[in-house]
């Protein structure tokens, strides 16, 4: 049966906000700890808010719920359940997003989400062999001013951090806002992605491609009015992180059956599946592939690819991804 193949293939998770992971009931029970008062009083006021119509209306209620964060501790909670989810969902590496803008702007020090999640790494390597890196993301509806001090501000945290990204309010945000911080980050030795094309045009993503000197794309799933472009990815193999329920649940598509990520795939682009944000989406991983099989029909080969393709995008190093690769191609699992 291919949900039981999609249960088993060993996978890497490449777009996934620690933030957006936060599930009710972590929520409640931190608010309590932290005596903090939220517009909800249970589970299910929480679960009927999340009726999302654009990324606003979703960005609104995320930055409330990521609120109740506040020491080391909470932050190591956050990540650790994130980890519990990649073990049920067979997620063997994961690049984990954060938000320090989120944070710091409450008053809360770096140090303390950073310590609670290299805790959290730790203990999921130990625990699970999950192997997993953390992409520091610049929110662009602030200034670029405001993410140049936060990289200077993750200086001494630099050698736990892989990736670079930008996140929040696309449209009315561009990527060459952001010019400097990226040039910046690439002369400190880090990668780089950015989340393009989800609600913005595709010129976004190449802006992000030409202006950020990006390695990967988020989202990007608006590339395909643009020939060229497609052209242009096929080409390069740059990879794609598409997040399928997100992008049902922020109407970006108005039914999965419209999604174009398996016209992306049959194309020869290197796409590769994510959940985004889990909590607020209605599903991690695992849920996002059975909404592939259910609405657009994938059969176990394509499953499969998306998986290996998932390693091929990722920034562990080339002995490892062609590990996972062969151990897929193989049956190893
Ligand atoms: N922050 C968390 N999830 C996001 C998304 N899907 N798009 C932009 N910013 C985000
Ligand atoms: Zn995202």
């Amino acid at each position: 049966m291919i949900f039981d193949l999609i249960d088993v293939l060993p996978k890497a998770e490449l777009h996934l906000h620690i933030e957006g992971t936060l599930e009710p009931e972590l929520m409640l029970r931190l608010a309590k700890k932290n005596k903090i008062t939220l517009p909800y009083n249970n589970v299910e006021q929480i679960q009927d808010a999340y009726q999302f119509y654009n990324l606003q209306s979703f960005l609104d209620l995320y930055y409330i719920g990521a609120d109740v964060l506040r020491d080391a501790d909470d932050f190591y909670q956050l990540m650790m359940a994130y980890f519990e989810s990649c073990h049920d969902n067979n997620i063997v590496h994961t690049e984990i997003m954060f938000d320090p803008q989120t944070h710091t702007l409450r008053g809360i020090p770096f140090d303390s989400f950073m310590s609670g999640f290299n805790k959290a790494q730790l203990e999921a390597k130990q625990k699970y062999n999950i192997s997993s890196y953390l992409i520091l993301c610049f929110l662009r509806h602030l200034d670029e001013q405001s993410a140049l001090d936060t990289l200077e501000q993750s200086k001494d945290y630099l050698h736990m951090i892989k990736a670079v990204g930008l996140d929040s309010a696309e449209v009315g945000n561009p990527p060459e806002k952001f010019k400097n911080v990226f040039l910046k980050a690439k002369q400190l030795g880090l990668q780089r992605v950015a989340h393009a094309g989800e609600e913005g045009p595709a010129q976004y993503i190449w802006d992000a491609i030409k202006q950020l000197d990006v390695v990967r794309i988020d989202h990007g799933i608006r590339a395909s009015d643009d020939p060229v472009l497609l052209q242009y990815l096929k080409d390069t193999q740059m990879p794609l992180t598409v997040c399928p329920l997100s992008n049902l649940k922020l109407k970006v598509f108005k039914t999965m059956a419209q999604h174009n990520i398996i016209k992306m795939l049959d194309a020869g682009l290197l796409v590769t599946v994510n959940s985004d944000d889990p909590s607020y989406f209605g599903g991690y991983l695992n849920e996002n592939f059975y909404a592939l099989v259910k609405d657009l029909n994938i059969n176990e080969t394509q499953v499969s690819d998306l998986c290996i393709k998932s390693f091929k995008a990722s920034f562990l190093p080339q002995s490892t991804k062609e590990k996972w690769i062969n151990l897929i191609h193989t049956k190893q699992y």
